[in-house]
């Protein structure tokens, strides 16, 4: 049994099979509603039900707030309809090219920033380039059909090279096989298999406000696909990059934010360190990133905000953000990527 799903304003309309989530079947009919992880950890596909009957799952009880619940929010990649529904969100416009698909990738380039950041180049079929928005991500499709998110943390180039920033996670499947020893180690010429490009995570190029990138670790990934497209672009918007980690070793390409910053003219970097120890020998900014953020810009109404990192940091930033310092919660954008995941 299906039921139909009609979006307010757009009213477009698309069919959702039994059991599908509400997200699933806008995507499978090429309507693409806000969405990071698609797992119920993020917040970002957050909608309101205006009429009908459906299953929320159980994380928008945890995620959303019983005011927000009361009001008929729910998680759209997590609700299951029962009936039609009569739903409202933004639906975001892509271009027409940009289609998910699976496809085999060959790892081309492994190479280890500190001592749990492994760099991947993944060579991806170059017959059909594959179209994506700086800041999406694709998913690992394991042999046992698990998958893992990575953000692709460089823009398209013609020969469909995607490099991707991966962290290890002790006992996870995919991460311990990346890191691993002697044969279980990710190998170059190893042949993977992926689907992508996911996310509504990219610039809104029509528009000119100030930006503001937030990241924490391996976050910082999308953040550069972004920034090396608006230097391709010759963007010239007016940025600051906000990176945070536990010690100076997280910050794995500070190198690189500090080019930018002393290359760009439009562009500063504030790296952020929580839990720096004597021997790091620290003397940049200290504490939660996000905090740096409101104690620089302490009035956010004019910017936009593009935030990517663990669930707590862009949950935090997007609350503190838009009650504290007056940012409109639709110039929020996050990536929220959930580590645990990869844990067996
Ligand atoms: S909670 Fe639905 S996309 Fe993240």
């Amino acid at each position: 049994m299906s039921f139909k799903v009609t979006v307010h304003p757009s009213n477009h309309e698309f069919p959702v099979e039994n059991g599908q989530s509400v997200l699933d079947a806008a995507l499978a009919a090429g309507i693409v509603l806000p969405y990071s992880c698609r797992n119920g950890a993020c917040s970002t596909c957050k909608g309101k039900v205006v009429s009908g009957s459906y299953e929320a799952g159980a994380s928008p009880a945890q995620i959303l707030s019983p005011e927000e619940l009361a009001q008929g929010y729910t998680l759209f990649c997590q609700a299951r309809p029962t009936s039609d529904l009569l739903i409202e969100a933004h639906e975001i416009r892509m271009a027409s090219d940009i289609q998910i698909r699976k496809m085999p990738s060959r790892v081309m380039e492994l190479e280890q920033y500190g001592s749990d950041v492994m760099v991947i180049k993944l060579q991806l079929p170059a017959t059909d380039p594959f179209r994506y928005y700086a800041g999406q991500y694709l998913e690992f499709i394991l042999k046992d059909g698990r998958r893992r998110s990575y953000s692709m943390a460089n823009p398209p180039v013609e020969n469909n090279l995607i490099e991707l920033h991966v962290r290890h996670m002790p006992g996870g499947i995919f991460t311990d096989h990346v890191f691993g020893t002697g044969a279980t180690k990710m190998k170059v010429r190893e042949i993977l298999r992926v689907e992508g490009p996911f996310g509504s995570f990219f610039l809104r190029e029509d528009n000119d406000k100030p930006i503001v990138f937030l990241a924490s670790g391996t976050g910082f990934a999308p953040i550069k696909a972004i920034v090396e497209r608006m230097i391709a672009h010759d963007n010239q918007r007016k940025a600051v990059l906000y990176w945070g980690g536990r010690r100076p070793a997280d910050l794995y390409m500070h190198d690189k934010a500090l080019e930018w910053a002393n290359t760009l003219p439009n562009f500063s970097y504030v790296p952020v360190v929580s839990d720096a120890l004597p021997e790091d020998n620290w003397t940049g900014r200290t504490g939660f990133v996000h905090q740096a953020v409101l104690q620089d810009i302490p009035d956010l109404s004019g910017y936009q905000v593009y935030a990517c990192g663990a669930p707590i940091m862009v949950d935090s930033a997007r609350k503190d953000f838009t009650r504290l310092s007056g940012l409109p919660e639709d110039d929020f954008f996050a990536d929220a990527f959930t580590t645990e995941a990869d844990v067996v």
